[in-house]
């Protein structure tokens, strides 16, 4: 790569990362162009390696010595995902995934009829269809805050909103398509304000931006391994702040979340363990903290300029191709990048493209109902890009695109 003949800009986000690393550990990128972080990103060798080791570990002296064997290593990665998002290692439950933290969050909260819960436009399928079910088993009332022409939330008719019946905020921070980053930390402000819970979908964005509880002002927050983490499937994490936790009892109880010294009752467990159940992929844990490690060591704030950079160049270059059209709802914009081609199914598109092995995927409007009702959204292609793509993968990904239309 020449960097002398890239923009400053360009230039500035490769010197920040050690690029030339960064590619050696990553052995996918000599297979595909991989534009399919948003769905699971290429992972780097130190997390292979850290679930190889693991799994040999498991075959060579037991599943539960192995898990006893790792317990020093297994407690780091409680404080890994902690220092990510600026928390305590007792407030992180390490789950299955972002939908089972997320879940564990949302129904462990007391509803009763007539409370309300207010959720953004752009919210993810499964979080709505939980709001209904809640709906539908305990009376609660959904409502949907506004967004204005520019994709923003509109922080000024919350206010309005708000009132003693409102037990819960709930928002997706990053949605799965449109590469919107809803400004989450508004609604934290007043979710502080009244004193209201506040949950968040980080699935989108964690790994590829800074992301810190705090600054968002939320009490829950929800997200995955195996997306901008560069982390293993089948793992995610709940995080419960400390000053909430005792008020919520989670929806399911074992023997890892619940203590049973009483034949006739049970403790829960003080910190946020009450959200975890006994069986883990103790692998794909151990992968999970090799993948956070190696995201601090990079540092959030750089991996987030590289990927602005990436996805401002492929978006500028998907415009300037007559027949497409890219789907963005706000100037607040990530790696995401979703678009459509007239006359052209997106699946047919996605299939193609992993015939010459670029991966892309499919956003379909029912993943996010209420904004592609809004936006009259088809099928869209997403191509969701990552600090370890570069601008010569994109140049070749448009010229298999012109080719495929
Ligand atoms: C915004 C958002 N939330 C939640 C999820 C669910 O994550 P998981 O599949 O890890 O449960 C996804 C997955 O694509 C997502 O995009």
């Amino acid at each position: 790569m020449c960097l002398s003949a890239l923009p400053k800009k360009t230039r500035e986000s490769y010197m920040a990362i050690d690029i030339d690393k960064i590619y050696a550990d990553t052995p996918g990128k000599k297979n595909v162009i991989h534009f399919n972080n948003a769905g699971s990103s290429l992972m780097p060798r130190p997390v292979l390696d850290a679930q190889i080791a693991h799994l040999k570990l498991e075959a060579n002296i037991g599943g539960y010595e192995a898990m006893a064997h790792k317990q020093d290593q297994i407690k780091e990665v409680y404080r890994s995902i902690a220092t990510l998002i600026g928390a305590h290692s007792s407030e992180i439950a390490i789950v299955e995934n972002a939908t089972v933290g997320w879940a564990m969050g949302f129904y462990a909260i007391d509803f009763k009829p007539g409370d309300r819960i207010l959720t953004v436009e752009a919210e993810y399928a499964s979080n709505y269809v939980a709001y209904l079910h809640m709906a539908k088993e305990k009376g609660v009332s959904i409502e949907v805050i506004p967004s204005g022409e520019d994709g923003n939330l509109c922080i000024d008719i919350l206010e309005n909103m708000i009132d003693e019946n409102v037990k819960l905020i709930s928002a997706t921070h990053i949605p799965t398509n449109s590469g919107l980053v809803n400004t989450v930390a508004e609604l934290g402000k007043v979710a502080r304000k009244h004193d209201i819970l506040f949950l968040v979908d980080a699935c989108q964005s964690i790994g590829q931006m800074p992301v810190n509880v705090d600054e968002i002002g939320c009490d829950m927050l929800s997200a995955t391994s195996r997306k901008y983490l560069r982390g293993p499937r089948g793992v995610g994490f709940l995080y419960v702040r400390k000053s909430v936790i005792e008020k919520l009892h989670p929806p399911i109880v074992d023997l890892r979340s619940a203590i049973w010294e009483d034949p006739g009752t049970y403790t829960l467990h003080p910190d946020a363990r009450r959200f975890e159940n006994w069986e883990n992929n103790y692998a794909a844990i151990l992968g999970f903290g090799a993948a956070v490690d190696y995201a601090l060591n990079i540092g959030l704030e750089n991996i987030q300029k590289r990927i602005d950079q990436l996805a401002i160049n492929l978006r500028s270059k998907l415009k300037a191709i007559d027949g497409i059209t890219t789907h963005t709802i706000s100037k607040n914009q990530c790696g995401i990048v979703t678009f459509h081609i007239n006359g052209h199914k997106a699946s047919d598109i996605v299939d193609q493209l992993r015939k010459k092995h670029i991966n892309t995927s499919v956003s379909e409007p029912r993943s996010t109902l209420l904004d592609a009702n809004k936006n009259k959204l088809p099928d869209l292609v997403r191509a969701s890009v990552h600090y370890y793509n570069d601008e010569e993968e994109i140049e070749q990904f448009i010229n298999v695109l012109r080719g495929l239309i």
